[in-house]
């Protein structure tokens, strides 16, 4: 049997290195041992926006990039949306196998016990700006969560976790939904018990007094789909942020409130709003193919395409398209539907996207079906928030039961200045 290593030859020093290699990975620091002399720190790599580096062991979510596959815990995405709620994921990715009967009661007993506010956390959020941004304002309410709950400091207790991790998932459609009240200048409606997860969320959000919100169950069906859809993808920008903050030992609503930060950005999950604003801006399907030309010069991305992993059609994507038939029939088509098949049959057939590997993502028909269910573009992202929270903690928790748990701090190629001493005031000139 050939030996699982892999030899290095050092030109510098002509030394060869034999180098272990473990599930198709070598280990950066075994890299340290080639050295050109005893006090050189050794070889390290260097991979900004880790191409190719491996930075924790998962058992959680498998993605298969060329074959377009996504499974959580090893089930495929497309069965699980077809049988299970939000809250039967959220289980499966926490706690590795999906409950039975009882284990879901208890389940969402727990959860509901924990869904409603601290009436100081609805202040803070009332207090903000108006025009505060919704991901910074639940950046800010989740943050905020740290302040009542001081336990969530105790990482090292599976039992404090468990409960952090309930009031994480329990309380963030409350926190989307002071967000979203807030912005129309309205009084937060409280949960409401024995509704669905997607069904209070959508209760919280559009109840009006008097006249209550009656909530149809397929959009409140394409709403939990989307959080299953968004609850997790491995070790993703948003992901990395939650294991780099919790990996200091940092409570997890401090590492969530980080991970929201890092979703917001467009390149990742406000991917979702920046559609639709694109969407808009092309305004109609005969100045699609001017906007295909303006991307190919180099004059913005096509938002909703292309992705790090995929490098063939986002699994999400394909079951989001199906779902937008679904939804729009009961709310009507949207002119912008019309614009993003168009992009998208014009992108699927141009050489540049073709041979870049690059397809719609997630995140290109998920705007149009927030849209179609009544949230307004700039509260697109604090859904994708809403679901992967489940992802978030997961990874999390398995982070914190890691023996090769350390905390992260990569290294740098340093190219500044080499030591030089400070010059006097006088001769630089500086004024005092
Ligand atoms: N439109 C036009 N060209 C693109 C796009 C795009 N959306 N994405 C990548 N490219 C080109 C890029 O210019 C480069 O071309 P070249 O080789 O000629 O320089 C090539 O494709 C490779 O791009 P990259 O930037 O090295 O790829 P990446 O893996 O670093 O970036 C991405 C991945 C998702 C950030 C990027 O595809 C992108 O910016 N997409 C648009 C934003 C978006 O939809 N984001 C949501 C991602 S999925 C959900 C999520 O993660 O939250």
């Amino acid at each position: 049997m050939p030996a699982k290593t892999v030899t290095i030859r050092d030109n510098r020093t002509g030394k060869e290195h034999e180098l272990p290699i473990e599930d198709g990975t070598i280990r950066a620091n075994d890299l340290r041992q080639i050295k050109v002399s005893p006090d050189d720190f050794g070889l390290m790599t260097y991979d900004p926006g880790f191409l190719a580096t491996a930075s924790c062991r998962s058992k959680i979510t498998y993605i298969d990039g060329d074959k377009g596959i996504l499974e959580y815990r090893g089930y495929p995405i497309e069965q699980l949306v077809e049988d299970y709620s939000h809250l039967h994921v959220a289980y499966l990715l926490l706690l590795g196998e999906l409950p039975d009967a009882a284990q879901f009661q208890d389940w969402t007993d727990q959860i509901q016990e924990q869904a409603g506010l601290p009436s100081q956390i609805e202040k803070v959020i009332q207090e903000l700006p108006v025009e505060a941004y919704p991901m910074g304002a639940l950046a800010a309410g989740v943050a905020a969560l740290s302040m009542f709950y001081p336990d969530g400091l105790q990482v090292e207790s599976e039992k404090v976790r468990r409960l952090q991790i309930h009031r994480l998932i329990a309380k963030v459609p409350a926190l989307v939904a002071c967000v979203y009240r807030r912005l129309k200048g309205e009084a937060f409606v409280p949960p409401q018990d024995g509704l669905s997860y997607a069904a209070n969320l959508l209760h919280m959000m559009f109840s009006q007094p008097g006249t209550g919100y009656e909530v149809d169950p397929i959009l409140e069906q394409a709403l939990d789909t989307l959080f299953i859809l968004h609850a997790d993808h491995e070790q993703n920008c948003s992901t990395s942020a939650m294991r780099s903050v919790g990996s200091s030992g940092a409570d997890p609503y401090s590492a969530a409130a980080a991970a929201i930060g890092a979703l917001s950005g467009p390149s990742h999950g406000g991917a979702n709003e920046a559609v639709i604003r694109m969407l808009e801006s092309i305004g109609s399907k005969e100045q699609v193919a001017e906007h295909i030309r303006r991307v190919k010069i180099g004059e913005f991305r096509l938002m909703g395409f292309g992705h790090r992993v995929y490098k063939n059609y986002d699994p999400r994507a394909k079951i989001i398209k199906l779902l937008a038939d679904q939804v729009f029939e009961i709310t009507g088509s949207s002119p912008l539907l019309d614009i993003a098949l168009k992009l998208e049959e014009i992108a699927l057939e141009d050489d540049y996207f073709v041979s870049r590997a690059l397809y719609p993502n997630v995140d290109f028909y998920s705007g149009l079906i927030y849209q179609a269910i009544g949230f307004p573009p700039s509260m697109f992202t604090t859904l994708f928030a809403l679901g992967r929270m489940a992802g978030w903690l997961a990874q999390w928790d398995e982070m914190q039961r890691d023996p090769e748990l350390k905390i992260a701090r990569p290294r740098q190629i340093f190219q500044g200045y080499a030591r030089r001493d400070v010059p006097s005031k006088e001769s630089a000139s500086i004024s005092s």
